[in-house]
C-alpha cells in the first residue's frame, strides 16, 4: 500500500455522478411520459427480483436534501441525467412544463451550494413512443434527439456550462438492441450497428444544437471503456485484444475524433455494418471540449482464453476486477493515439454489500480503496502527460443498477430503499477529506 501523498492541480474537478432513471423514480409524475426503462422494468424477468424505478431514490422529490448531503461532502460538481420523456413525454412535440421545471430547480439548488453542474442528455431512457416508431435504429430518432437538446440548452443554457449528449453509447446499442439485457431488450446485431450509428449521429446533431443555444457551452461525450487486455506476447492474443479495441471503445472514438469508422472493425463486421449517408462522417465529428471517460474495470485474456477469475485478483460484487493501472494504460492509449479533448473521468466506483453497522456507521474499506487506489492512477496517468480535468465517482447514492436492480450498491452514500434514509459512507466521508485537501492520501 502506498502512503505517499498524491496533489492534484488546484483547478481539478471533484464531483459524483447518477443517471436520471437510476436514481429519480416519479416514472409517471407531473406529466413525464414512458421511457424505454418503465417499459421493460414493468416486464416481468427482465429486472432481478422485478426491481423497478418507480420509486428509486426519490430525487425527483429529495433533491434538495440531496444537494445538501452533497454540500456536506464538498462537491464541486454533479454529473446528473435528464429524462428526455420527463420533458417532451411523446419525444418530440409538446413541452412537459413540469418536467423542465424540475431541472430548473435543481440546477437552482445546485448553483446555490456552489455546485458545478455537468448535464448528460441521455442515459439511455429513450422515451418509449419514439422506440414504439422504431428506436435508435429509426434515423428521425437522432434529430429528435438533437430538439430535445436544444430545447434543454435554451432552458439550462444560462446556468449550465458543460454538457454531455450520451452516456455510453456503445451499452445503449450494444447490450440494449443486440444482448437484450438493457431495454429495449431486442437481439438483433444488425440493429444494434445501425442504432449506434444514429447514436452518433444524434450526438453530432446534440452538439451543434447545445452550441446554436448557447455558443459558450463546453459539450462532449461520455464512453464507457472497459478494455481488453494480455499479458502475454502471442500474436493472436495481442489481435484479439485489438479487434477488441476497435470494434467496441474505437468503434466510437474514430467517428468522433476522426470522422470514420475504423477500417479493421469495418472488415469485421461485414455485411452487419450500419448503412450511412453521405454527410454522416462529419456531423459525427463535431469538435469536442470535454471527453467522459467510464472506467470501472478490465478483462483479461491469455493464450486465447479469458482468464477469470484473475488468479490474487479482487472482484467487486459486479464480478468485475479491481484493477486500478489499467486505468493509467488506458488514459495513456487515448493520450498517444487519439486527437482527444480533454478528458474528465465520469465515472469509476465499485459496488459491494454494504450494510449499516450497529454503530450506525457504513464501513466500506473496499470501495474506499478502490477509489483511492483509482485515484492515484488517474495522477500517475496526469504526470505522464494525460490531460485530465476532473473525477466523478459513481455514484452519490446507492441506485436501480439497471438488469440488477437494487441488489447492486455503488454509492458513496448508502440508501434505506425502503425508508429512503440516507447515510453517508465511510467512502463519502474519506472523498469529503479528498476534496477539502485536493490530495489523495
Ligand atoms: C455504467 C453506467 C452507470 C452505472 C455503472 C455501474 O455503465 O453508465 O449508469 O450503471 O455502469
Amino acid at each position: 500500500m502506498e502512503s505517499q501523498t498524491h496533489t492534484f492541480p488546484s483547478e481539478f474537478v471533484w464531483g459524483a455522478a447518477t443517471a436520471a432513471y437510476q436514481v429519480e423514480g416519479a416514472w409517471n409524475a407531473d406529466g413525464k411520459g414512458e421511457s424505454i426503462w418503465d417499459r421493460f422494468s414493468h416486464t416481468p424477468g427482465r429486472i432481478h427480483a422485478g426491481d423497478t424505478g418507480d420509486e428509486a431514490c426519490d430525487h425527483y422529490r429529495r433533491y434538495a436534501e440531496d444537494v445538501a448531503l452533497m454540500s456536506g461532502l464538498g462537491l464541486q460538481a454533479y454529473r446528473f441525467s435528464t429524462s428526455w420523456p420527463r420533458v417532451l413525454p411523446e419525444g418530440r412535440g409538446a413541452v412537459n412544463r413540469a418536467g423542465l421545471d424540475s431541472y430548473d430547480r435543481l440546477v437552482d439548488a445546485l448553483l446555490a451550494a456552489n455546485i458545478r453542474p455537468f448535464v448528460t442528455l441521455y442515459h439511455w431512457d429513450l422515451p418509449q413512443a419514439l422506440q414504439d416508431q422504431g428506436g435508435w435504429p429509426w434515423r428521425d430518432v437522432a434529430g429528435y434527439f438533437a430538439d430535445y437538446a436544444s430545447l434543454m440548452a435554451r432552458r439550462l443554457g444560462d446556468r449550465v456550462r458543460t454538457w454531455t449528449t450520451l452516456n455510453e453509447p456503445w451499452v445503449s446499442a450494444f447490450v440494449g438492441y443486440r444482448d437484450g439485457r438493457h431495454a429495449p431488450g431486442l437481439q438483433d446485431e444488425t440493429l444494434a450497428l445501425q442504432a449506434a450509428h444514429h447514436l452518433l449521429l444524434g450526438h453530432g446533431l446534440a452538439v451543434q444544437a447545445v452550441r446554436a443555444a448557447q455558443p459558450h457551452a463546453e459539450v462532449g461525450i461520455v464512453l464507457d471503456m472497459f478494455p481488453m487486455e494480455t499479458d502475454t506476447d502471442l500474436p493472436e492474443d495481442r489481435a484479439r485484444v485489438e479487434q477488441a479495441w476497435q470494434t467496441g471503445t474505437g468503434w466510437f472514438l474514430d467517428p468522433l475524433l476522426r470522422a470514420c469508422y475504423p477500417p479493421e472493425a469495418l472488415r469485421a463486421y461485414g455485411a452487419l455494418s450500419p448503412h450511412v449517408q453521405p454527410g454522416d462522417m462529419s456531423l459525427i465529428a463535431q469538435r469536442l471540449d470535454l471527453l467522459g471517460v467510464n472506467y470501472y474495470s478490465r478483462l483479461l485474456l491469455r493464450q486465447g482464453r479469458r482468464v477469470e477469475p484473475v488468479p490474487g485478483a479482487e472482484y467487486t460484487d459486479m464480478g468485475w476486477e479491481v484493477h486500478p493501472p489499467a486505468l493509467r494504460r488506458l488514459l495513456n492509449r487515448l493520450r498517444r493515439e487519439y486527437p482527444v479533448p480533454p478528458l474528465y473521468i465520469t465515472e469509476n466506483g465499485a459496488a459491494f454489500p454494504d450494510e449499516i453497522s450497529p454503530d450506525g456507521r457504513v464501513h466500506d474499506q473496499r470501495r474506499l480503496e478502490y477509489l483511492r487506489s483509482h485515484l492515484i492512477q488517474a495522477r500517475l496517468a496526469m504526470a505522464d502527460g494525460v490531460d485530465l480535468r476532473g473525477y466523478f465517482a459513481w455514484s452519490l447514492l446507492d441506485n436501480f443498477e439497471w438488469a440488477f436492480g437494487y441488489s447492486k450498491r455503488f454509492g458513496l452514500v448508502h440508501v434505506d430503499m425502503g425508508t429512503q434514509q440516507r447515510t453517508v459512507k465511510e467512502s463519502g466521508w474519506w472523498y469529503a477529506q479528498v476534496i477539502a485537501g485536493n490530495q489523495v492520501f
